[in-house]
């Protein structure tokens, strides 16, 4: 199988997708406070990306052909030991809580005239850590690492260098900052009309020495765990994911396209200081 170099029309419309991801958790940023619950942050995030002209993609993703055992909400909350694919509810953020969200949204950027079976859709997808108030230094500095890691990877990215430098370079940092596990269950992915597209992007050690190629669009989204890198599904939602042993984990994602020179963050935000919308790397 092979990997998607996209159009030039195609990256215009990544980038639009790609913004308006970013803008989603720009927009969620004051509403992620003790005493919300994760299913009102769903709520807001759901109309704002529909007042925008855009669909959540987690929202029945999965589905089988019945309907039914799709992602039942517009956004992942990834609470504590959480890993990914926290479906939000009635539960109440409290105060020392480190919480994931992971937005995705997709787009069709089509004329108006276009039938609904004829559009395409373009995706966005990006996620970051919220700290709830008075978070302890240990839980901090697990969310600073992980996005660190994430960080370094990103400046990996360039044509000529391989998936393997991603996973490699998280890897090395994470080993550097001390004792924590690195999940291996879950992975990066490729992305555009397709939420999850080729290839797979191993935040781990591997042997994938695929080139990455100017037009390529991928995800990279490391997640870090205080104890062990294992998880556990829940039995009865089929989707959250827990650490197996009770410990917390952080989770930073971007979507990214490669460009002749590196690399561009299609879903920067604002706040990010510490890294370039465009990386000559
Ligand atoms: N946004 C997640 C990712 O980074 C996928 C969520 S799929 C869902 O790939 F169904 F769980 F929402
Ligand atoms: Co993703
Ligand atoms: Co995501």
């Amino acid at each position: 199988m092979s990997i998607a170099i996209k159009t030039q029309d195609e990256i215009e419309k990544m980038r639009v997708a790609g913004k308006l991801a970013a803008q989603v958790l720009q927009m969620i940023e004051p509403h992620v406070k003790a005493g919300v619950t994760t299913a009102e942050l769903d709520q807001i995030c759901a109309d704002f990306t529909a007042e925008n002209n855009a669909l959540s993609a987690p929202l029945n993703y999965g589905a089988d052909q019945n309907g039914e055992g799709g992602f039942p909400k517009s956004i992942c909350t990834s609470v504590n030991h959480v890993v990914c694919h926290g479906i939000p509810s009635a539960h109440i953020l409290q105060d020392g809580d480190i919480v994931n969200i992971d937005i995705t949204v997709k787009i069709s950027l089509d004329d108006d005239t276009t039938a609904e079976q004829d559009r395409t859709y373009f995706h966005g997808d990006t996620s970051k850590m919220f700290l709830i108030g008075d978070v302890s230094p240990e839980n901090r500095r697990l969310c600073r690492i992980t996005q660190e890691s994430l960080y370094a990877a990103i400046k990996k990215v360039k044509p000529g260098n391989t998936f393997a430098d991603i996973g490699a370079t998280i890897q090395k940092y994470i080993k550097k900052a001390g004792r924590y596990g690195i999940v291996k269950d879950f992975c990066g992915h490729g992305i555009g009309s397709v939420f999850h597209e080729e290839p797979q992007i191993l935040h781990y050690k591997n042997a994938d020495n695929r080139k990455m190629q100017p037009g390529m669009i991928f995800t990279i989204e490391p997640m870090i765990n205080l104890g062990k890198g294992g998880t556990v599904l829940d039995k009865d939602d089929g989707w959250t994911a827990y650490t197996v042993d009770g410990k917390n984990s952080a989770q930073w994602e971007h979507t990214i396209l490669v460009t002749n020179t590196g690399c561009e963050i299609l879903t920067l935000r604002d706040d990010e200081k510490g890294i370039q919308r465009i990386m000559h790397n």
